[in-house]
């Protein structure tokens, strides 16, 4: 896993769907980096008129126009690398993204789970379906298996014994919007270190008052 080095980190948000995630970054105030490019694979996501709305380039790559899986994900691959991104978050992005992707630039997922439980594309539905009494977030590092690389933070959300996914779903979604700004954060500011599948989080510097 590549470290973010640059100064003040170029960030590229992957997105498929409504990006209530990229939202709640572009409104998290200073990251200590900058959103440069929203992707998504998907013309219809709502969530680039989010972007457009807050004047970040877009990049539509749609799976349908490309051969096989290898030419989308080049095709993908340069249109990312034009942004000279030095981080990717994948906010809702619903494509599974090979080496070419992942080996190239530290990339951040969220994950509607605690992982290691409930991986994949409907993971409140599965926690309702098992019967689970805690379920939440987790931010992860992307390596080359679905949501599987090492785990930079998790927050647990109860899941209530009236709930329905939509109403799971929500809860793990209002928690997403304050842990996947707050990780992009502290990897912006150098404080994220990776051993394996390790992750070390350096707590931030606390605000010293000037004496009077
Ligand atoms: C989020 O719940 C995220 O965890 C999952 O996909 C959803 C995307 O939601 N990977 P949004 O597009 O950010 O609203």
């Amino acid at each position: 896993m590549s470290a973010v080095t640059a100064s003040r980190p170029r960030i590229a948000v992957l997105i498929s769907g409504s990006g209530s995630n990229l939202q709640a970054l572009l409104d998290a105030g200073d990251l200590g980096g900058d959103v440069v490019l929203v992707a998504s694979d998907n013309p219809d996501a709502g969530g680039l008129a989010r972007a457009s709305s807050a004047g970040v380039e877009t990049a539509v790559v749609p799976f349908r126009d490309y051969a096989d899986r290898a030419a989308w994900e080049r095709a993908l691959v340069e249109r990312i690398a034009e942004a000279a991104p030095d981080l990717l978050v994948l906010a809702g992005f619903m494509k599974i993204l090979t080496g070419a992707v992942v080996g190239r630039w530290p990339t951040v997922n969220v994950h509607p789970s605690l992982l290691p439980a409930f991986a994949g594309a409907h993971a409140p539905a599965d926690a309702l379906a098992w019967g689970v009494k805690l379920s939440g977030v987790t931010v992860h590092y992307v390596d080359e298996q679905v949501d599987h690389g090492p785990i930079i933070a998790q927050e647990a959300v109860a899941v209530e014994p009236d709930d329905t996914e939509a109403t799971l779903h929500a809860r793990i979604q209002a928690v997403e919007h304050r842990l996947l700004p707050a990780v992009v954060r502290d990897i912006c500011a150098g404080r994220v270190s990776v051993r394996g599948r390790h992750v070390h989080v350096s707590p931030a510097p606390t605000q010293t008052q000037e004496a009077p």
